[in-house]
């Protein structure tokens, strides 16, 4: 799809300002027969979660091109308390890659124990929503944040490479 040369992108936005947290609670609705929250219900909040922290870098209309895979490390029951936090680690010329991390909260303590994580791509796109429109770059200011970043691009390197990968194999 070619790019919008709509209007330009700021110079570059630090990564604390499309940082999101959400807070979930674990009801009947959203378990599985054994109690625990359906792993769907998790990848929907994290796809929202990571929506909010593209659309605050981007300030464009975003869509969700890819989610890498998502390993989930503990069940949380009925009750359970979910932080999900959310920023964009990197961005392309459209695309950024947004990490988010889930942590399941012990009410009686506050303490967080990880339950998932994932990166997703999502790409910017015009005011028609027809077509991808340029992002401002990213600004990685701390520590984690630049490691998240070179972390981010040699992910999004390989994305490509697989990507290329296949449409030469679909094409031979
Ligand atoms: C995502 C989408 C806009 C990309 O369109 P496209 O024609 O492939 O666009 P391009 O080839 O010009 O690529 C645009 C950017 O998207 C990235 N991209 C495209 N497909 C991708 C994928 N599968 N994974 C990761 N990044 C992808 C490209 O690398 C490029 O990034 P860059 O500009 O930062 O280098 C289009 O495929 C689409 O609309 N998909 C459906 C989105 C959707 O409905 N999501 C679910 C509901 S929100």
């Amino acid at each position: 799809m070619p790019v919008t040369p709509s209007k330009t992108p700021a110079a570059g936005r630090p990564v604390s300002a499309s940082k999101v947290e959400m807070t979930e609670i674990v009801f009947p609705n959203d378990a599985n027969p054994l109690g625990n929250v359906m792993g769907g219900r998790v990848m929907q909040w994290i796809d929202i979660c990571a929506a909010i922290a593209a659309g605050r870098h981007a300030r464009t209309p975003v869509v969700t091109a890819s989610v890498d895979k998502i390993d989930f490390h503990r069940p949380v029951r009925v009750g359970g308390v979910l932080i999900l936090l959310a920023s964009v680690n990197a961005t392309g010329s459209t695309s950024m890659e947004v990490g988010v991390k889930v942590f399941n909260e012990d009410r009686a303590t506050g303490n967080r124990s990880h339950v998932a994580s994932a990166y997703l791509t999502f790409v910017s796109l015009d005011p028609d929503t027809r077509m991808p429109a340029p992002v401002s770059p990213v600004l990685p200011e701390t520590d984690d944040e630049r490691r998240r970043h070179r972390e981010a691009l040699a992910r999004r390197a390989a994305r490509l490479q697989a990507r290329q990968d296949k449409e030469r194999g679909a094409g031979g």
